[in-house]
C-alpha cells in the first residue's frame, strides 16, 4: 500500500483564494487594508526565507506585509521599543493589525518578555499568555498558525478527528502544546497523547496512533516500524539532513509504504502555516475595526 499524499500547497492555495475574496469584501466595507508587521532579528537563513514568504503572502491576498529586519546585536530593550511602537503607531504612521516576531530569537534576547509585550489583540501567532489562556479555555481569539494548519489540512482532506487516537511527538509552545489543546476541545474531540524527550518507549505510543503528528525537529526520526498501518502521518518538521537536503521529522520514503495518508516536506504543513497567519491577520483587522470576525 502507498499512502495518499496530503497536498498542503494546493490546500493553502485554495484557502488563500477564499481569503482574497474576504479581504476584498472587508476593504470595500471598512476602507481599511489589513496589515501585518513581521519582525526578524539576526541572520538565521531559514528564518529569513520564512519571514519573506510571510510578508509576500500578505500582498498576494490584498493585505499589507511589512518586514522589519534588526541586526543580531539588537538588545531586548531595543526590540521592546519597536514592539511598543508597532502596538501604538503614531498618528502619521500606517496602522498595523498583526505583529509577528519570528522565533527563535538570538539567545541573549528575553523571548518571554518580548512575546508578552505584543498587544494581545495584534498577536496573530497566539503566543501571548492571554491568548494561550483563552485557547485553553476553549474561547480562542486567535488559533496558533501551525496547529491550526494541521487541523485545517485534516478537515479539508476528509480525515475525521472525533474520538481518534492522536499522538503528537514534541511539546513545544509553537506546535505540540497548542495542538494538543486544540485537539482536546469540544468539536475536535480527539484522544491525545503527547510524547517528548523523556517519554519511554516512544514507538509503543506511536504504533497506537491513528493520527501521528511529528514536531520534534529531528531529521527522519519517524521510521516505518513506528507507524500503524493505515495511519495518517502529519510531518511538521523542517530540517536539513547531513547532506544538507531538506527533510521532515518522518522518513517519508519508508513511511509512505505503511501509512494511509502522509504530508510531504516541503509542500505539507508549511504552506498552511502561512495561510493561517493570513487568516489571523484578517481576524485582527476585524477586531480592530469592530467588525465581527468570521474566524476562528
Ligand atoms: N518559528 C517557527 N514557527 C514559527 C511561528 O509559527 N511563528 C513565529 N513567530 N516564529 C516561528
Amino acid at each position: 500500500m502507498t499512502a495518499r499524499i496530503l497536498d498542503g500547497k494546493a490546500c493553502a492555495a485554495q484557502i488563500q483564494a477564499e481569503l482574497a475574496g474576504q479581504v476584498a469584501e472587508f476593504v470595500t466595507r471598512t476602507k481599511v487594508v489589513p496589515a501585518l508587521d513581521v519582525v526578524l532579528v539576526g541572520e538565521n537563513p531559514a528564518s529569513q526565507v520564512y519571514v519573506r514568504n510571510k510578508a509576500l503572502a500578505c500582498e498576494k491576498v490584498g493585505m499589507r506585509g511589512r518586514l522589519y529586519t534588526l541586526p543580531q546585536s539588537t538588545t531586548t530593550a531595543e526590540l521592546l521599543e519597536l514592539i511598543y511602537r508597532l502596538n501604538q503607531p503614531a498618528a502619521d504612521q500606517p496602522a498595523t493589525h498583526g505583529i509577528l516576531v519570528q522565533l527563535p530569537l538570538p539567545a541573549h534576547i528575553d523571548t518571554t518578555r518580548v512575546l508578552d509585550a505584543i498587544d494581545p489583540r495584534k498577536d496573530v501567532d497566539a503566543f501571548h499568555a492571554e491568548n494561550v489562556g483563552l485557547l485553553v479555555q476553549g474561547r480562542p481569539r486567535f488559533l496558533p498558525c501551525t496547529p491550526r494548519g494541521v487541523l485545517e489540512l485534516c478537515q479539508r482532506s476528509g480525515i475525521s478527528l472525533t474520538g481518534r487516537r492522536v499522538v503528537i511527538l514534541g511539546r513545544s509552545d509553537i506546535v505540540g502544546k497548542p495542538l494538543a489543546n486544540m485537539l482536546l476541545q469540544k468539536g475536535a474531540d480527539a484522544t491525545v497523547t503527547v510524547c517528548h524527550s523523556r517519554t519511554r518507549e516512544v514507538a509503543w505510543h506511536t504504533r497506537e496512533a491513528e493520527i501521528l503528528v511529528a514536531a520534534i525537529g529531528q531529521p527522519r526520526y519517524v521510521t516505518a516500524e513506528m507507524v500503524r498501518p493505515g495511519a495518517t502521518v502529519i510531518d511538521v518538521g523542517i530540517n536539513r539532513d547531513a547532506m544538507g537536503k531538506l527533510c521532515g521529522d518522518v522518513d517519508f520514503d519508508a513511511v509512505q509504504q505503511v501509512a494511509g495518508a502522509i504530508t510531504p516536506v516541503p509542500g505539507g504543513v508549511g504552506p498552511l502555516t502561512v495561510a493561517m497567519l493570513l487568516l489571523n491577520t484578517l481576524t485582527a483587522a476585524q477586531l480592530a475595526t469592530n467588525c465581527t470576525p468570521l474566524t476562528p
